[in-house]
């Protein structure tokens, strides 16, 4: 497969600001393939709201976030979840071998943000469990329109910044160290989301 990716100017980021954003880091075929699958499991109901890892009850995490998810398998058949988890592969392999990351395993979902849902300020890491290292979110919105809502806020120690979840767009951050928020979303918003660990 021929993968063009700016893998260095990710890296770059990574380290100067602890987070990177990067478009076409899928290819179109690939997104679309990911976007009709996401679609098809919504329409066969196997979405579930997410949940926040602690002992909260379901009343305290919907305000908190509000999305709905479906994981997917790392060993998945399927061409088009084949092929993320491979470009996903590749990326861990540069990166542990440029950076010494470590990483050995990673887990994503498929997310769905309906009309009025949000994610409140939080960080990804859990407070017992310090696996997550890396974050990274590929937005799934064709034609998204300027008030359709839904940016990831993230907070760097050089102020807040604002990523719109624009068609094929990645956002890579460091799972420990940036605190970000999904504002309320006017219309569904998708996406797939996880960890390389
Ligand atoms: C998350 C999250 C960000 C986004 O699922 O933990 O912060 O832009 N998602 O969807
Ligand atoms: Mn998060």
């Amino acid at each position: 497969m021929e993968i063009n990716i700016p893998y260095e100017k990710v890296i770059e980021d990574l380290i100067n600001n602890n987070y990177a954003q990067v478009d076409g880091f899928f290819t179109e075929s690939t997104c679309i393939g990911l976007r009709n699958l996401l679609l098809e499991k919504e329409q066969d109901g196997v979405f579930k709201k997410a949940n926040i890892g602690n002992k909260v009850n379901a009343k305290e995490v919907l305000a908190i976030r509000s999305d709905k998810i479906s994981w997917i398998e790392n060993d998945s058949g399927n061409e088009f979840e084949k092929s993320f988890n491979f470009q996903i592969d590749e990326f861990c392999t540069y990166l542990n071998r440029t950076c010494y990351t470590g990483i050995t395993d990673w887990e994503f979902h498929y997310a769905l943000f309906e009309k009025g849902a949000f994610y409140k300020r939080h960080i990804d890491r859990f407070k017992n469990d310090n696996s997550r290292k890396y974050s990274v979110v590929t937005y799934l919105n064709q034609n998204r329109q300027a008030d359709d809502g839904g940016a990831l806020v993230i907070y760097t120690d050089k102020g807040a910044v604002t990523i719109l979840p624009e068609w094929g767009r990645t956002v890579i951050f460091k799972s420990d160290l940036l605190e970000h928020e999904v504002m309320v979303s006017g219309k569904d918003r998708l996406s797939i989301t996880g960890w390389l660990k």
